[in-house]
């Protein structure tokens, strides 16, 4: 079925100015795009925009522990390993696979309604979030939390990272898996080298947590770089590295086969710092976009870490030109897709994924947006209630309220009554 969106805008994070356009979806992908002046196609479906609509690509949350929604509120306001310690974990050991299952759904129902198409996910009981995404048709990266206990664990974990792999990764075209070792301060260096030497021999890329807070730093004992290196991660196909607040910006790594993963609202919250994201842009290193988990954030919704990505290192750095609204929408889409495997996504262009969010710039707050200031107006006075509809794949996932593909009524019930379980 085709899906013509008629006298639309489109911006991503490639074009310095918006175009006004009719755009033919056919096939799960772009298949046409012609100026609004010209006659448009025919479709099966049309999507009258007259110039008061805006198609951007689908967000990618580029670092969450999704099924972390069943944890929201939990022992706000303190600090990140106390936090952990004393609130998170002990609620953690009480999820059962179920719970997992239904908490990933709840944190998608959030996700797709905001225009997230696509999320990399660190957590357990990954076949569970694996078959919620499938169940949607919701684009995911998905890796094991590796982290050490009794002994065995990091292995076991580790095997089931890998049948992970080999079960899902590629499937459908919606999931990738990489391996996820949680962070230094939880995987032994002898093991994260056991698990570097494994995603090269897999060819499968590694996501973990670096030096979110500074005691990171202080406690990983080696220069960061060393660390990487040392361990194998700099030769692994691809690396994420999730908040990286303390890597120094003129660290020799390479671009190639690196993403950081800005996390900004969850790094102001829990007050680990700010990234020195301007460094990073200035040197072109990739770096996306993501919320990390909702029980540190609390929201899973990209259009608030882009204003606040914005915001924030323009004012830490007194400089208003510093990020633009294009570098924050590149991050929060392309970026995220490019650093998880997932080709021809992220932005919209002809022959490219119809991974798309439809704005409704019919509301007061666009009074006065054209295609040169769109993507400004989107970061800066937009938010995800201008979200009317999202696609994968060509596909509407979420359409004025409604999930096609999910029962949102059977996930929220199911997903209070995990949360009635774990907090009991
Ligand atoms: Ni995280």
């Amino acid at each position: 079925m085709a899906t013509l969106f008629k006298d639309v805008y489109i911006v991503d994070g490639s074009r310095e100015k918006a175009e006004r356009v009719h755009m033919l979806v056919s096939k799960g992908r772009i298949a046409e795009i012609i100026d609004a002046k010209e006659t448009p196609p025919t479709a099966d479906k049309i999507i009258s925009g007259h110039g008061k609509a805006a198609v951007i690509p689908g967000f990618v949350n580029a670092h969450t522990h999704a099924a972390m929604a069943l944890l929201r509120g939990l022992g706000e306001e303190a600090p990140l390993m106390e936090w952990l310690q004393n609130k998170i974990w002990p609620v953690e050991d009480k999820l059962t696979p179920e719970y997992i299952y239904w908490g990933t759904l709840s944190a998608m129902l959030e996700m797709l309604a905001t225009g997230t198409t696509c999320f990399a996910d660190m957590y357990f009981e990954m076949d569970r979030v694996a078959e919620a995404a499938l169940s949607a048709g919701m684009r995911a990266a998905l890796c094991r939390g590796i982290t050490a206990g009794e002994p065995g664990k990091i292995e076991r974990s580790l095997q089931n990272n890998l049948e992970l792999a080999e079960k899902y990764h590629g499937r459908e075209g919606l999931i990738t898996v990489q391996l996820g070792p949680h962070a230094p301060y939880t995987v032994p260096f002898g093991n994260m080298k056991m698990i570097a030497d494994e995603a090269k021999s897999h060819g499968l890329g590694v996501h973990f947590h670096f030096l979110e807070t500074e005691g990171e730093l202080k406690n990983l004992g080696v220069d960061p770089v060393k660390y990487l290196a040392d361990s194998g991660l700099l030769d692994v196909p691809y690396l994420t590295l999730a908040h990286a607040v303390f890597l120094d910006p003129d660290a020799d790594i390479s671009p190639d086969n690196i993403t950081l993963i800005h996390n900004p609202c969850s790094n102001l919250k829990l007050g680990s710092g700010v990234m020195p994201l301007t460094k990073w842009l200035e040197r072109d290193f990739p770096v996306a976009l993501g919320t990390d988990g909702a029980s540190s954030n609390n929201r899973l919704d990209m259009w608030e870490e882009m204003r606040t990505a914005a915001l924030l290192h323009k004012g830490v750095n007194r400089d208003p030109v510093c990020v633009s609204a294009l570098d924050v929408l590149r991050m929060a889409t392309y970026e995220g897709a490019k650093a998880y495997g997932f080709s021809h996504k992220g932005m919209i262009r002809e022959g490219w994924f119809a991974d798309l969010v439809l704005v409704n710039l019919d509301n007061p707050h666009y009074i006065g947006v054209n295609d040169e200031n769109l993507a400004a107006y989107l970061v800066y006075a937009g938010s995800s209630a201008d979200v009317e509809g999202t696609m994968i794949n060509g596909r509407w996932v979420y359409k004025n309220g409604e999930f096609p593909t999910l029962d949102r009524e059977e996930i929220v019930a199911k997903a209070r009554e995990a949360r009635e379980a774990i907090t009991r």
